[in-house]
């Protein structure tokens, strides 16, 4: 008795994976969605206030998380200066981090008084209206490369108030 009529009705459910991947293809290892789900992250308002010298500056974003797969920050590059670090504000005083949440279905808001990404010695100094070339690496996403548009010193995403 052979029943040759089982059919599995595949569920495509292409969710958020399309997002442009397009683009310069950075050496990419290992196939992308074989039954893991990577985290899908989206970055937005990345900015870098002009630093006064050439010595360190402050980059801010806010990365979404639209999976249901907590991640982590783990480290940042950059052209412009080969010691970028992660920082958290404690008591507002900031120290370096490993690594920063970016948990499910929510963001990691990168911001002044808060946590940032921080350029130890720059290699030049930005002016307002450069764009600055990061790459984040996370522990399960792919790594993902934001342009910061460099504003004003007292710029800000949110108008927060500023002390
Ligand atoms: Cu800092």
């Amino acid at each position: 008795m052979n029943t040759r009529t089982t059919r599995t009705i595949a569920a495509a459910l292409s969710l958020t994976a399309a997002l442009a991947i397009s683009g310069c293809s950075s050496s990419d290892s290992g196939s992308t969605t074989d039954g893991k789900t990577k985290p899908a992250l989206t970055v937005s308002g990345a900015f870098m206030p002009e630093p006064v010298n050439d010595k360190m500056a402050g980059a801010f974003m806010v990365i979404k998380n639209d999976s249901k797969t907590a991640d982590k920050l783990t480290a940042v590059t950059s052209p412009l200066s080969d010691d970028l670090q992660i920082h958290e504000t404690k008591d507002q005083k900031m120290q370096q981090v490993q690594s920063l949440d970016v948990p499910a279905g929510g963001e990691l808001k990168l911001e002044r008084g808060g946590d940032h990404i921080m350029f130890m010695g720059l290699k030049n100094k930005p002016n307002v209206g450069d764009k600055i070339t990061v790459e984040l690496r996370f522990e399960k996403a792919d790594p993902v490369k934001v342009e910061l548009d460099v504003k004003e010193r007292t710029y800000n995403a949110q108008n927060s108030n500023a002390h």
